[in-house]
């Protein structure tokens, strides 16, 4: 590893949803201790940290998403001296550890939001958003975004679930406490946090209606002027990083939500985040011209001074796998791991898209998500892609001895951790070795992007690379072989998901991952 690794920057984040990752104590749920017995397969896959989705005590009206104690964990996943050892554990084999910060909303069951609703006059009533008449801001999960409360005679806003009234983000008290738990965790020993829809947290102070405009769903039929994005957000953002430039290599990521590849970029640089999702892919088609769009729209708008970053699976999303590929070939992919890969911008690995999980399919009766109960049949809800991780063959696809909160995909006795690192030819082995060759090679960690020729035919090509190396990535996204274009020099194969040696005049078959070398 080169001495001006930079973490986030240089290395891959894999994202784990901890109540499906592993499930050490037979309860069906997956627990830290889970997540530390299955350190050394993470560390040999070669991910460099771990985004982990919330663990803290929480009712789960929205799986953890409505946290009830910032600064603890939910006996279900495990003690804070669990979490200590994981975080220890994870530091040994050189793996950060990113927490998930919940701070635009409480859940209902959170102390502060009990104190606040239980009259008028507490001193925590101004710690949420209370009005007498509401006004059009909606729920992103359906309906009125306002709960009345009859025992106050009042209505709240939720941005999410009723369960999770919204933060009155202008009292000071409420800004105070919050950055007390970034540096409650920072103090711990954690190095990075992901801000859940940061971009939320202020809102107008007059309350505003938002305008119409065409959309489908409630949320859609809004321009967001005046719940999302407000100019109060800037300066807070100054102040948590000041925070954590109190700590050495602290990192912080934020979801923006409904927001524009310039609206996220707004958000990053030096006195900001290091970092906003960009979700672009997981909306994308799968095709070369697509992707190509993508990557150019988002290279504007990082420009040179932000970090970028891909991601293309996550919890809220079906899989990329489920997205993208023909029932249980994995061509497609391989094509989509070997652009999120090989691209100048901090990877997102989501857990079990290594061994290409797909999507559990729930009867109306199974769905456990909100917003997928409140707009079936239209739209299902998010618990598809959050089924538990396939490990083996044996019962629970190796899980959990229990039954577990989501059933295990039926495809586990084939599709399993096990059976693909016994095969050579499986997309976990070929993650790997895209991995191992990431980490080796500076060109692809930090070097300069080009996209070489017009994606039309169906081939993404661009080039990577720093004074040193120089290396051509080919995706053809094509069912049809397809003719690169020459090179002053010949090119040496680097990588192929489909041959040992590379021929002359130089062809990609279909679905092929292509990386060559160029003398630099
Ligand atoms: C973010 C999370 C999502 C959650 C929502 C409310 O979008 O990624 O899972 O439901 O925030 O907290």
């Amino acid at each position: 590893m080169q001495d001006d690794f930079i973490w986030w920057r240089d290395g891959i984040i894999y994202q784990i949803y901890p109540r499906s990752f592993a499930d050490s104590n037979g309860d069906g749920l997956g627990d830290l201790p889970g997540i530390t017995s299955r350190l050394d397969y993470l560390a040999e896959l070669g991910i460099d940290a771990l985004w982990l989705s919330p663990f803290y005590p929480s009712p789960d009206a929205d799986f953890g998403y409505d946290i009830s104690d910032y600064t603890n964990i939910d006996p279900r996943f495990g003690t804070l001296a669990d979490f200590d050892t994981l975080v220890a554990a994870a530091h040994q084999r050189n793996i950060r550890i990113i927490v998930d910060l919940v701070l635009n909303h409480t859940s209902d069951q959170h102390p502060w939001f009990l104190e606040s609703r239980s009259s008028r006059n507490n001193p925590k009533r101004d710690w949420y958003l209370w009005r007498d008449h509401p006004n059009n801001w909606q729920s992103f999960f359906g309906g009125v975004g306002w709960e009345w409360d009859a025992a106050t005679r009042q209505h709240y806003f939720h941005m999410f679930a009723r369960q999770q009234p919204d933060l009155n983000w202008r009292n000071p008290k409420v800004h105070q406490e919050m950055l007390e738990v970034f540096r409650f965790w920072a103090e711990r020993g954690v190095d990075g946090f992901r801000l859940d829809v940061f971009n939320a947290y202020f809102k107008d102070e007059n309350y505003r209606d938002n305008p119409r405009k065409f959309g489908l769903r409630g949320f859609e039929r809004y321009n967001h002027l005046y719940d999302i994005n407000q100019p109060e957000m800037h300066p807070l953002l100054n102040e948590i990083r000041t925070l954590l430039d109190h700590y050495p290599e602290r990192y912080a990521v934020g979801e923006t939500f409904v927001a524009s590849p310039e609206t996220s970029a707004s958000y990053c640089g030096p006195g900001k985040l290091h970092a906003a999702f960009n979700f672009d892919f997981t909306f994308r088609k799968f095709s070369a011209a697509e992707f190509a769009d993508s990557i150019q729209k988002w290279t504007q708008a990082t420009g040179a001074e932000i970090w970028p970053n891909y991601v293309l699976s996550n919890h809220d999303q079906p899989r990329s796998a489920t997205r993208y590929a023909h029932g249980e070939d994995d061509t497609r992919a391989r094509l989509a791991l070997g652009m999120l890969l090989t691209l100048r911008g901090t990877p997102f690995l989501y857990y079990g898209e290594e061994i290409g999980m797909r999507d559990i399919r729930l009867k109306r009766s199974e769905i456990l998500d909100p917003p997928g109960q409140h707009y079936w049949p239209f739209y299902t809800g998010r618990d598809g892609c959050r089924a538990p991780m396939q490990w083996d063959a044996s019962p629970q696809a190796g899980f959990s001895s229990a039954k577990p909160w989501l059933p295990v995909h039926p495809n586990y006795r084939q599709r399993n951790v096990a059976a693909q690192q016994q095969d050579p030819g499986s997309l976990l082995n070929f993650v790997k070795k895209l991995i191992a060759l990431r980490r080796s090679s500076p060109a692809l960690q930090r070097g300069d992007f080009r996209l070489l020729c017009d994606p039309a035919q169906g081939v993404l090509s661009y080039e990577r690379q720093t004074t040193a190396q120089h290396l051509r990535v080919h995706l053809n996204f094509s069912a049809r072989p397809q003719a690169l274009p020459a090179t002053d020099v010949s090119p040496s194969l680097v990588l192929s998901s489909h041959r040992d040696s590379l021929n002359q005049p130089l062809q990609i078959a279909p679905g092929e991952v292509l990386i060559l070398q160029t003398p630099a």
